[in-house]
């Protein structure tokens, strides 16, 4: 097998000839939060770090990886884009007759991994699932464009597909059938809310001696314990 090589941009990479003082600087991104391991409440400090992923990431600086189990409890994961977070937890859209919902509606349970390249960061969240209200749904289906509403009403999600043309001639039969008015949401698609019981921080150190500190509690409601963990 070959090894696969990779630039790594970090300062201290003694192998890089290709460091520059510039990534030095790199290293030292968005560490506007000074030290991240002093906060005691884990949804402000992801807020400050959404907010700056915002403004370093070229894209989606919302993607996240959602990981599922199935029946057989072998795991599943794919990317998904975060629509909403407070107090309460994580929420983001799908179909709930994808492979995706059809894994959550079975245990009720998920992690979400968030990966800021640019600063070099991590988020992880685990803990229970739950749906979120229809009003919550109705709110955010109304602000996706409308080609995504007709998507959402023409896509089996994650079902076979015969050919490209079948999804555009039910792309077509929706658009007619929803020409005139509003075009509801379907049943079958909404929102989870992923209640943390577990979000830890992850910030690249020199020398892969990392920053992490993870805030847990038992119940998805309850007060959070902050440990600092080994890299
Ligand atoms: C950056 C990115 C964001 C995505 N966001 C969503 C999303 O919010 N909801 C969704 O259902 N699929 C989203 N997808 C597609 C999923 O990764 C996946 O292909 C699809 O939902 C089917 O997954 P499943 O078969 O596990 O249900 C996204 C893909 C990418 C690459």
């Amino acid at each position: 097998m070959q090894a696969l090589t990779f630039i790594d941009r970090r300062a201290e990479t003694a192998s890089a000839p290709h460091v520059t003082a510039l990534d030095g600087n790199m290293s030292e991104t968005g560490l506007t939060t000074g030290d991240f391991t002093q906060e005691n409440e884990p949804f402000s400090l992801f807020g400050t770090w959404l907010k700056e992923a915002q403004d370093a990431e070229i894209n989606d600086p919302n993607a996240l990886a959602l990981a599922t189990v199935d029946a057989d409890g072998l795991p599943d994961v794919r990317m998904v884009l975060l629509k909403d977070f407070d107090q309460r937890g994580f929420v983001f859209y799908t179909n709930f007759e994808s492979q995706k919902g059809q894994e959550i509606l079975g245990s009720m349970k998920a992690a979400m991994c968030f990966h800021w390249k640019t600063l070099r960061r991590q988020v992880r969240v685990r803990g229970p699932v739950e749906i979120v209200s229809n009003e919550e749904a109705d709110e955010y289906y109304k602000t996706r464009a409308r080609g995504s509403r007709i998507g959402a009403w023409a896509s089996k999600q994650s079902r076979p597909l015969e050919s490209r043309f079948a999804l555009e001639k039910a792309v077509a039969e929706y658009t007619l059938k929803y020409a005139i008015g509003e075009i509801p949401r379907p049943d079958h698609w909404s929102g989870f809310r992923i209640k943390p019981t577990s979000i830890e921080f992850w910030k690249d150190g020199a020398f892969r001696l990392h920053d992490r500190i993870e805030f847990r509690r038992d119940e998805a409601e309850g007060d959070w314990n902050k440990v600092r963990m080994y890299p």
